[in-house]
């Protein structure tokens, strides 16, 4: 089994390029099976959950041509099944993202129904409802949701709660369905703006995404594209903590500076600097005193939850106590116990974490509970100056993140990616 191994203490420094953002890519790829034509998709990055979504739909008949690491050309036009295995929604959850796709184009779409997650319950009510509100017959049963439609006629669609998912979802059906769709309240995160403008790239009708109201003019077909996917704000939010947590230099490369803000907005009140520049950010943390802050996620433009587990590393190590407050998801606080064993001081109240900051965390051997939290964890053993962190589990991590080892190392970390104990403790034995 895949482990990192981390001997930690050492300020990274230098540059960091930053690839597509995963999940823009994983709905990005559903949507490019809704025209027969063409579809190149750039700037993918190479993790394994694209590669799982990228199965997914060959598996229904979709041909996938590789052009390169980054580079992929879809076409639909060969798909012959409507309905995705089981295997796939166990492995990614936004492989549910097929079932706007294919409802959009076929008006019939049959997906196992995903289960509740490391981070939480997640139901998926909300895509059901806007499936219904367009006119289809949406069923739950013996693990599946099927939905159907003779014809999906466009409607307006209040969203009880923010909801990434549901939003793009029902984006997708309404691109294809008659006449005008609302979704109100809809999500803003950037990768909804994403797959908004590249289904607009297909010939959609989108205005609106980014904005709390999304207006859908639906059309008869979609076309061929050639589109590259945004940068990925969480793994440059990664990087961004890395720094903070080392006390190091980071240029990250590649990025959309405005999609980093809530990041940054913390990061600067936790006393680091943070430069910002067109397309890169530079954030110092050489010398400085980190500082307790409050932190709240919440829905784009607020801290995004995927960001939570990071930042609480880093305020793990600032002076005084800090609250971080989870409002998205219940249970995603389950790396903490891995993060006391570490030396950090946390208490979890409810969807609160109360940290006491210490000077430092110590290497230790750990489980990564998701993906998030797994790249938390290896960011905590890189701070770490005294012992070894062994970071087990990390298939969570490499779900996410592309070459994290390698980018890692390219910034002055020591940080391996071992197969068995053999390799862990020859790597101790280099360190120590
Ligand atoms: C997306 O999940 C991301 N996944 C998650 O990233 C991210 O944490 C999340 O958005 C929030 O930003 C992908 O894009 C593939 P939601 P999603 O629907 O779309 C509730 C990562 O680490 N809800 O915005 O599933 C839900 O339970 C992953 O990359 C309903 O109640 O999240 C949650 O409390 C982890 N009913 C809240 O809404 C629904 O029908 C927001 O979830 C849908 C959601």
């Amino acid at each position: 089994m895949e482990q990192f191994v981390i001997k930690g203490g050492k300020p990274l420094t230098g540059s960091v390029e930053i690839g597509g953002a995963k999940n823009a890519a994983l709905a990005i790829i559903a949507a490019a099976i809704m025209t027969d034509e063409d579809v190149v998709i750039e700037n993918l990055p190479n993790v394994n959950d694209v590669n799982v979504m990228l199965g997914a739909i060959e598996d229904i008949g979709a041909k996938v041509e590789r052009k390169d690491k980054h580079t992929v050309k879809v076409n639909g036009a060969t798909i012959g099944s409507l309905s995705v295995d089981y295997d796939y929604i166990k492995k990614i959850r936004a492989s549910y993202y097929l079932l706007g796709a294919l409802l959009g184009k076929y008006k019939k779409a049959e997906v196992a129904l995903p289960g509740g997650c490391a981070i939480g319950a997640r139901p998926i009510d909300l895509h059901l409802k806007g499936f219904r509100a367009l006119g289809a017959t949406v069923d739950t049963k013996y693990g599946l949701v099927s939905a159907e439609a003779e014809r999906l006629i466009g409607n307006d669609i209040y969203m009880d709660k923010v909801s990434v998912g549901a939003t793009i979802n029902i984006m997708m059906a309404a691109a294809l369905a008659e006449g005008k769709t609302i979704i109100e309240n809809a999500a803003k995160e950037p990768h909804v703006v994403d797959v908004a403008n590249f289904l607009n790239s297909m010939g959609a009708n989108i205005r609106g995404a980014g904005t709390d109201v999304i207006r859908v003019v639906g059309v008869e077909k979609l076309h061929g594209t050639e589109y590259s996917v945004i940068p990925d704000q969480i793994e440059a939010g990664t990087f961004m903590c890395a720094a903070a947590a080392t006390h190091g230099n980071i240029l990250i490369k590649n990025v959309i500076p405005k999609h980093l803000e809530a990041t940054s907005a913390k990061l600067i009140d936790a006393g680091c600097i943070i430069e910002e520049y067109d397309d890169s950010v530079r954030v110092i943390a050489t010398n400085v005193e980190l500082q307790h802050t409050a932190v709240t996620t919440l829905p784009y433009p607020g801290f995004p939850t995927d960001m939570q587990p990071q930042m609480t590393v880093v305020l793990g190590l600032a002076h005084g106590t800090s609250t971080v407050t989870e409002s998205i998801f219940e249970n995603r606080f389950k790396y903490v116990d891995e993060l006391s064993r570490m030396g950090g001081h946390i208490q979890v109240e409810s969807n609160i974490a109360i940290i006491t900051g210490v000077d430092k965390y110590t290497g230790a051997r750990v489980s990564a509970p998701d993906l998030r939290a797994g790249a938390a964890l290896v960011v905590a053993g890189l701070s770490a100056d005294e012992g070894v962190t062994v970071v087990d589990d990390i298939h969570y991590i490499l779900r996410g993140y592309e070459d994290f080892d390698g980018k890692l190392r390219a910034l002055g970390a020591n940080i391996e990616l071992v197969n068995s104990e053999r390799e862990v403790q020859k790597f101790i034995l280099q360190v120590s």
